[in-house]
Parts: C-alpha cells; structure tokens; sequence
C-alpha cells in the first residue's frame, strides 16, 4: 500500500494529524504500537488523571460542602476498584471513539511500533510501507532522576500513580509541577498525607508568581506539604515502603522521608526509541528534540515532527495545533500555530490557568503593562458555590490595552481562560473584553472584571 502521509503515533498530535490529513484529501495511515489508540494522553494520561480528580473532588464536596448546603447524611465512602474501573471506562470510551473517527475518514490504522529505514518509508513488523510524507508525532516518556528507579509499584511514574492497588497512606511526590500536583491532590483527597519535595523555591516553574504563592497556599489548605528548596539524592525501595533522600539547597543538610509509594515527577522526554533517527541523520536538540523548521519539517526531505517530541511545552493541545496545521501544509496550505497564545491548564481544585507572558516575563523585557486583578470573593456565583478562592489577574499594554496575558485561579479556571484566547487572537484590548456583555451570574464575569480592572476599576471590588 502506498500512501500520501504516514503518521507515527496516535496521541493527540498523531490522531489529529492524521484526521485533517484525510479531511483534506491526502490517503492517510497512522501507526500505532499500544493496544488502543490515543497515545499516552488518553490511555495513562490527561483523560485517566481527569477522571480521577473528578470523582475524587466529588468526594471531597462531599465532605467539606454538603452539610452546608443543606445535604445531610453519611459521606460517601471509596470503593477504589470501582472508582478504577470507571476511570478505565473513561478510556476505553475515548480511545474507541478515535477508532471511530479514523473509520469515519478513511484513515488506515497500521498496528505495530513503526521505524523509518528512509525518507518515504515505514517498516512496522515486516512490511514496509511507501509514503510521500511522514510525520513523526511519537511524543515523550517520563524523564529519569539518578538515584531513582520506576517499578511502577513502590516508584511510580504518573502511569503507575494511576492503577496504584490500594490507596497509600503517606505519598512523596517529587516535582511540584503539573503532574505533581494533580497526582498528590487525587490521593490527598483519598485520605493520603501527601509530601511533594520541590527543587527550587516555588511550585510550577514558570508561572506568574502571585498565582504560584495563592495556589500553594490553598493545597497546603487541603493538607498537601511542601519541602522546598530540595534535591533528590534517591529513592531506596522495599517490597513495601520507599524512603527518599534529600538534601536542602540553603544548607545542604541531608535528610530522608519514607512513605508507602514514591511519584516521580520531574519532567519527561521526548519518545523517539526505535524511529531509527541517528540512521536518518535526523537533526535533534541537545535534549533529544527533533529539530523543525517553522513549518515543522525535520532536515531530511519528506519528513516532518511534531507536538511533545519536538520543543515547546508538552501540552495535548499545543500537539493537536501542530498536527492540523502540518496537515494542512503537506496538503499545500497555509498551516499556522501561534505560540503566543497556547493556554495551559492545572485541573486541580481550583483549577490554575495561564496564558501570554506573565508579570515576571514583561518585567524583564521592560515592558510597560498594567494589572488588572479581580477575586473570586467578589463573584457570586462562586460564592454561592463555595468556590470563591482565587482571582483573576490581567495582564495589558500600559499604552495601547491590549491583553498581553492571563493568570487564573479559580473555579472552571481552565475553561474562563479561553474567551482571553480568543480576545489574544483578534489582538483585543482589556477595554474590549470589559465592554463585553456577560451573563450574570457566572464566573466568567470575574474576566470582565479583570478587565474593568485594568481601566476605570472593577464594580464588585
Ligand atoms: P514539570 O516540568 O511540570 O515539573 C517538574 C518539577 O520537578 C519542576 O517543578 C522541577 O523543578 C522539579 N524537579 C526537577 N528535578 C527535581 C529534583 N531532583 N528534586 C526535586 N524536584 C525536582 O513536569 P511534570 O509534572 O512531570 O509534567 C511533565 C509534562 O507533562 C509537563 O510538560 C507538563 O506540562 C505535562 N503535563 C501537563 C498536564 C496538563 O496540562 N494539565 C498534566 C500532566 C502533565
């Protein structure tokens, strides 16, 4: 079989790819080695960890909530098989619904690990298949630490963190970012005492500094601690029990911590085992990503990379961008992301969004701005909802009020952020999204009075 575009990997990036490739026209095949399509977003990722904060955040509105709103009874208590089980049909429902989707469009599943001997084919188990492009769309894997072995029972990755066979009682997390604090919020929920072991000075690199403060504050609320400032020396194993050795930076004091299961959560790297990428001569990073143009070719001819296993932010979404828009240059279009609005969401309760630059970054580039920052205190739906901790916080162009950026915490904070998207891509000024009616009473009406905020004030500040 001969086709116009092979896709390696079906994650986010790879399916979506492969989905606009057919749509526009181009015989399209996607190669997939896991047993269900979805990559690791829909199988040990994004979907499985969604489904577990929501039913574990149901619990906890359970517990904390309920009496005051007038709901008496016994708490819920956990069946952790079947919160497993619902969280596996989660998975399979998403996963079957790709394959659905590839029927729809006449996209051909090649079932196996792929690897490419040259520009123009594919090799998957013996057969070879000849093809105009190809994308690589493998994606990543979970970046080692020294000293600290995965056996996905006692160490665990964020895959193993999902199928753990009984609730631990002390968790160490280490990383405080996204996965971190997703992971830890889950079993601290579930009754664990959750201790997340952070190298540097504050939580989730690289975000707006006053969101990292406030969303500290409000995990340690939820009995989530925090040693900061300390490096993982390693993890030593039982069959039972994981005692982790660190060392604190301002002193180097040395010191341990034991607990029934430790999560490794320090980053991850991209995935290109087995491709035969040194063979190619395909250029990549220091860091193992393989090297794109701005149009996301690699330097060989015909071959093309996109989402976690080349640079910027390993985001699910950030890789479907990629995928639409390389589909939509193979079919001889103009394909276009614009990296300067990519949101990134923390599904924690609340949830944390952030998109453009933040406060810090216009600092350094010298860059006059205004703030305009609104707190859900002020909001009434969120107060009737009991969910009124966190704010939200605008970032503008001193001169012109264009949005330069966005920081949310807060309830639905993932979902407010996307009308800031939106405004971002018609280069809206705050004045723009303040002059927008919206309906009360809802939270996003804390966006407009962010943006109230950055002119003539807010009205329930
Ligand atoms: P991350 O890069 O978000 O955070 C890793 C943390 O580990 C950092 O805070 C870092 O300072 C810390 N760290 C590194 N070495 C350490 C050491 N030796 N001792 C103590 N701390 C150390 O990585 P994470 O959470 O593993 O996530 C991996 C990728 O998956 C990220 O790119 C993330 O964006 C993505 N992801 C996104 C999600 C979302 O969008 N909601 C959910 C889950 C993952």
């Amino acid at each position: 079989m001969s086709y116009d575009v092979i896709v390696i990997g079906s994650g986010p990036g790879g399916y979506v790819c492969a989905i606009r490739c057919a749509q526009l026209g181009l015989k399209t095949a996607c190669v997939e080695g896991r047993e269900t399509l979805g990559g690791t977003c829909l199988n040990v990722g994004c979907i499985p960890s969604k489904a577990l904060l929501h039913a574990t955040h149901m619990l906890h509105e359970a517990e904390h909530n309920f009496a005051a709103m007038g709901l008496k009874g016994k708490s819920p208590s956990v069946d952790w098989p079947q919160m497993q089980k619902y969280k596996e049909e989660t998975i399979a429902a998403n996963t079957k619904g790709i394959e659905f989707l590839f029927k729809k469009n006449k996209v051909d599943w090649i079932k196996g690990w792929a690897s490419i001997p040259e520009a123009g084919k594919v090799k998957v188990g013996d057969d070879i298949h000849e093809t105009k492009n190809i994308v690589i769309a493998s994606g990543s894997e979970v970046a080692t630490l020294p000293g600290v072995e995965v056996d996905e029972k006692i160490v665990v990755s964020s895959t193993g963190a999902l199928t753990l066979n009984k609730i631990p009682k002390t968790l160490t997390v280490i990383g405080a970012g996204v996965i971190g604090l997703e992971m830890g919020s889950v079993y601290a929920r579930l009754g664990a005492e959750v201790t997340v072991i952070e190298y540097l000075d504050a939580i989730t690199p690289g975000m707006d500094s006053e969101v990292q403060k406030s969303f500290k504050r409000l995990l340690e609320k939820q009995g989530l601690k925090f040693v900061m400032g300390a490096a993982v020396q390693g993890v030593s194993a039982t069959k039972s029990k994981a005692k982790t050795t660190y060392k604190l930076r301002k002193d180097d004091s040395e010191h341990t911590l034991e607990s029934d299961i430790v999560l490794l959560a320090t980053g991850r790297k991209p995935f290109t085992d087995g491709l035969g990428l040194d063979a190619l001569n395909i250029a990549t990073t220091k860091r193992g990503q393989i090297e794109t143009d701005a149009h996301w070719a690699t330097n060989i001819s015909g071959i093309y990379a996109i989402g976690d296993a080349i640079e910027g932010p390993m985001l699910a979404h950030k890789a479907e961008d990629e995928g639409m828009a390389v589909a939509e240059t193979i079919a001889g279009k103009q394909g276009h992301v614009n990296y300067g609005v990519i949101p990134s969401v923390i599904y924690t309760h609340p949830e944390v969004s952030t998109v453009g630059q933040t406060e810090e970054q216009l600092k350094e580039a010298g860059r006059a701005y205004k703030v305009g920052k609104f707190s859900f205190m002020g909001n009434g739906r969120a107060k009737a909802n009991f969910a009124a901790d966190g704010f939200v916080k605008l970032l503008a162009d001193k001169e012109t009020d264009r949005i330069l950026g966005a920081h949310i915490i807060g309830p639905m904070a993932g979902d407010l952020i996307h009308e800031i998207c939106v405004a971002m891509e018609f280069g809206a000024s705050a004045q723009d999204l303040a002059l927008t009616c919206h309906a009360h009473p809802t939270y996003s009406e804390a966006v407009r009075e962010a943006a109230l905020a950055c002119g003539d004030g807010a009205i329930h500040a």
